[in-house]
């Protein structure tokens, strides 16, 4: 592993696609769930430069703040609650284009506009989401989607 992560300017599939084997070798060879999901939202917050991005991970029926990048956030989100809480609900990758729009949005920042959410899945369970937030309105897409769910599935949570 080097030291610095490479940034690479251009679209966003191409920054994903320099970013992504960065992210595995940052994380290849590592046993600590902590440590990777550290690394993994640092090269991510380097890379695009969005106001935050972590996860929470689900622990007795919440979601708790994990590993993130960014102004302090809420501790703990019930499911069903916010973005976080009905992407866990619905187990699938929800995209807010704008999160005023979105009715029980969780607002940690107000510089925050749109949202993506996307649920890591084991064995049928939703165990984490990964959630990145942007201060530009519209900013997530099914780009985004994409890489970020490959990147989710790269990691091992056992
Ligand atoms: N906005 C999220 C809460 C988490 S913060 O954005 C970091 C939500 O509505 O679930």
């Amino acid at each position: 592993m080097s030291d610095d992560l490479i940034i690479l300017k251009g679209n966003k599939a191409e920054q994903y696609a320099s970013l992504i084997p960065q992210v595995k070798g940052l994380i290849d060879g590592e046993p600590d769930l902590i440590a990777n999901l550290a690394n993994t939202v640092a090269a991510l917050k380097e890379q695009f430069g969005w106001l935050w991005v972590g996860f929470y991970l689900v622990k007795n029926d919440e979601l708790v703040l994990g590993p993130f990048q960014g102004p302090i956030a809420c501790t703990r989100i019930r499911k069903g609650r916010g973005v976080c809480g009905t992407s866990w609900m619905q187990a699938k990758t929800l995209i807010v284009s704008d999160v005023e729009k979105f009715p029980g949005h969780i607002a940690c920042s107000s510089l925050s506009k749109s949202e993506i959410v996307v649920p890591v899945i084991r064995s049928n369970e939703v165990i984490a989401v990964l959630d990145a937030d942007s201060e530009t309105i519209n900013y997530f897409d099914t780009t985004d989607q994409h890489y970020l769910e490959e990147i989710v599935d790269l990691i091992n949570f056992n």
